[in-house]
């Protein structure tokens, strides 16, 4: 696996690439970074280029550049991004996976340019948007990144991100989940809470994305329940759905192995 550095016109974009072939494009979830694929990256599917950048204001560990346009970010802004980004590392046209944030940008992605897009999949995600109440949660979430930064909000949502299965039996992994977080900065993080509270319903846009799709979920999923993967993949014509068991919201971390499986099986 490599790390890379893309210069696009406007700023430079950190990403991690491994295998040759097709590419498959992964847009991490909040408050993540491309280093939530990690296991997926160790393990790319035979034949496949996996490519996974960090998504406007977010970071890992590896170097960190100065966030630009933060104000003005929306999920459709990020969607864009990674369109400019696509192109400029020669993936044009690619399979788009997405987890959780990154679903509802691949849901924008699919629908601003459908013909860049040769396969979806929509892992732990949903289509439709923040409610009422969950506007409000999302406000209180600002204040506390104010407040507290990452790691204020790796504490609360912690309890939230990993099934209870998982915490149970690998309890090492809210470490690993938290390290994954705090490095991002407050204002990365702030800029990625307006985005999502403020994303537009996509529910009515599914019945047209022609494309191949596989909406993975996890029973244990505290934040988007399974109702939801099952409600897309009744809207999506021939969409198939992977419900992996004992899992939460961070599926591919919390089982790699039944996450590479469902999707290395749907890329063949
Ligand atoms: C994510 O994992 O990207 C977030 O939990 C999404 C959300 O809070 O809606």
């Amino acid at each position: 696996m490599l790390t890379k550095v893309a210069d696009l016109p406007d700023r430079s974009v950190r990403y991690l690439e491994a295998g040759e072939g097709q590419p498959l494009v992964l847009i991490h979830g909040f408050p993540f970074n491309a280093e939530m694929w990690l296991p997926q990256l160790y393990r790319p599917a035979p034949g496949w280029r996996f490519i996974a950048p960090d998504l406007r204001g977010f970071r890992g560990t590896g170097p960190a550049f100065e966030d630009v346009g933060l104000e003005s970010v929306t999920i459709d802004s990020y969607a864009a991004d990674v369109l400019t980004f696509m192109s400029h590392v020669d993936a044009d046209n690619a399979v788009v996976c997405g987890l959780s944030m990154g679903g509802y940008v691949a849901l924008s992605l699919v629908q601003q340019a459908p013909h860049r897009v040769r396969g979806l999949v929509l892992a732990n995600t949903r289509a439709a948007a923040d409610s009422a109440e969950g506007r409000a949660g999302r406000d209180r979430m600002l204040e506390l990144v104010a407040r507290e930064g990452a790691a204020g909000v790796a504490t609360a949502m912690l309890p939230k991100l990993l099934g209870e299965s998982t915490r149970r039996d690998q309890p090492d992994l809210e470490d690993a989940v938290r390290g994954l977080i705090e490095p991002n900065s407050p204002h990365g993080v702030a800029a990625g809470i307006r985005a999502i509270r403020d994303r537009p319903d996509r529910v009515h846009s599914l019945p047209s994305i022609h494309c191949r799709t596989l909406i993975i979920c996890g029973d244990e999923d505290a934040i988007i329940p399974r109702t939801e993967s099952e409600a897309m993949k009744a809207a999506i014509p021939g969409a198939e759905l992977v419900v992996l068991h004992n899992i939460g919201h961070l599926s591919n971390l919390e089982n790699p192995i039944a996450f590479n499986r469902a999707l290395g099986q749907w890329l063949k």
